[in-house]
């Protein structure tokens, strides 16, 4: 990640915190629509799921130059999502429903540069998580 994405995502941070739970309530509307195979994996999800997610993103952004602070979230994610098994496959879709809610959310606010800096953010995260849950499935 360059230190130009780094830049637009701290910028945007705090637009985020602002509206992350319309972000991520959005986000799953969009994920399920367009992908409803991953309805099933939310099958034991409690109503918080939105929050966890929402707080999970700001974490991330007002972190990502020390992303150590994140660790202890990271194992948690990691855990939650190989019980429900999560797969590679499925992060694209996130990404996919992520982004295009932060565009709807942040319309304007939301140029083309602040998309991409996102969509690599994103990829740099799941990329991370992607990589400690193929680590954990073989374990198992
Ligand atoms: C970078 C991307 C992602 C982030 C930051 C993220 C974040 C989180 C967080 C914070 C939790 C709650 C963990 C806990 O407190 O136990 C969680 C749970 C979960 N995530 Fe993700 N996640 C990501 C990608 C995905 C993907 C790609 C899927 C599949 C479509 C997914 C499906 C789930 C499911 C099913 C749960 C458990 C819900 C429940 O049963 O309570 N996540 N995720």
């Amino acid at each position: 990640m360059t230190e130009n994405t780094k830049n637009i995502i701290k910028a945007t941070a705090p637009v985020l915190k602002e509206r992350k739970d319309e972000i991520t309530e959005t986000m799953y509307k969009i994920l399920f629509e367009k992908y409803p195979e991953t309805k099933v994996l939310f099958k034991d999800a409690t109503d918080d799921q939105p929050k966890k997610l929402a707080n999970a993103i700001y974490a991330y952004a007002s972190n990502i130059d020390q992303l150590q602070n994140l660790q202890k979230g990271l194992e948690t994610m990691v855990a939650t999502h190989v019980k429900t098994n999560i797969q590679a496959k499925h992060y694209p879709m996130v990404q996919d429903a992520l982004l295009t809610s932060i565009k709807q959310t942040l319309g304007d606010a939301c140029t083309s540069e602040v998309e991409e800096a996102w969509s690599t953010a994103y990829e740099f995260l799941a990329n991370i998580l992607i990589a400690k849950e193929k680590e954990a499935y073989l374990k198992a």
